[in-house]
């Protein structure tokens, strides 16, 4: 087995790599001056198991996944397993309005060309495996980050940040044994919105929130706020895949949070726990 980094997880392949006993060989990539990539595997991927790590995030990125996968298969791999750790696109996974792209799906039908098996970790919903033909599979690092927040955040409390993102953080909460509910928004007005937990109250408790994604955390600094003044201690924003667009992790500290967390499928300062145990436990049972 072999494995390759792209250009955006280096230090995850790099931990998946170790957890393998697999080598690591890393591509040759490049841009031309008009910005068009360039990727050239070694010869040694020949009748190897190729296992690419890229995510499909930004833009760029994905076209870089794609010509990994067609050197792997041209020069002759084995078998090729495509691991995104951060799957881009999977929100745009349904038709919302008629005359629009179904972008997953799209996206979907070409990494499924040149691959063997897909893996990819916490996508934004599970339905949208189904768009690779049977070749996917999903990995959940939210066992590792509840971990994680036992050891370095102590909640006594987890939350989600709506009701549909409650699946996840009863996993969480059910691993630590603490208690877990979803914020619930309220219209005040035609500016203001209230959020608070359906059932429980946070005064004077440890509280972590626990999303799939921060982008620009425009959710989480409106719940953390809200839950600042009912009485929280203490608030943590936890998430696995932290994209943190725009300033997000400051909008965050000055709503009033205490920790951001994230796992390492995106790169970061807050990027602090491995996703590569899960994945590396995955694909060795491949
Ligand atoms: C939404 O469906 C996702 O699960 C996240 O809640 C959302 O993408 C977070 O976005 P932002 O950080 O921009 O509020």
């Amino acid at each position: 087995m072999i494995v390759l980094p792209g250009t955006t997880n280096s230090h995850l392949a790099a931990d998946l790599a170790r957890r393998l006993d697999a080598r690591i060989e890393a591509p040759e990539t490049k841009r031309f001056p008009d910005g068009e990539a360039y990727v050239r595997v070694s010869e040694a991927v020949k009748g190897e198991h190729a296992v690419i790590v890229q995510s499909t995030y930004p833009n760029d990125r994905f076209i870089e996944l794609l010509l990994l996968q067609d050197a792997c298969r041209r020069t002759g791999a084995r078998r090729i397993t495509t691991v995104i750790p951060y799957l881009a696109y999977a929100r745009q996974d349904t038709l919302f309005k008629t005359g629009e792209a179904v972008s997953m799906e799209a996206l979907a039908r070409c990494i499924t060309l040149d691959t063997d098996e897909v893996v990819t970790v916490d996508p934004h919903k599970e339905h949208i495996l189904r768009f690779f033909g049977g070749k996917a599979t999903s990995v959940s690092a939210v066992p590792d980050i509840a971990d994680y927040l036992q050891e370095h955040a102590k909640p006594d409390l987890l939350l989600a940040p709506d009701k549909g993102a409650l699946d996840r953080v009863e996993r969480a909460a059910r691993h630590l044994g603490v208690e877990f509910d979803y914020l619930e928004k309220t219209r005040i007005s035609g500016t203001d919105v209230e959020m608070k937990p359906k059932a429980l109250d946070v005064k004077g408790r440890r509280v972590a929130i626990l999303d799939d994604m921060i982008s620009t955390g425009g959710t989480m600094a409106t719940a953390i706020r809200q839950l600042k003044v009912q009485g929280a201690t203490y608030i943590a924003a936890a998430c696995t895949h932290g994209l943190f667009v725009g300033g997000a992790e400051e909008r965050l500290r000055s709503a009033g949070c205490d920790a951001v967390l994230a796992t390492d499928t995106l790169e970061g300062p807050a990027a602090v726990i491995p996703a590569a145990p899960a994945v590396a436990r995955l694909v060795a049972s491949l």
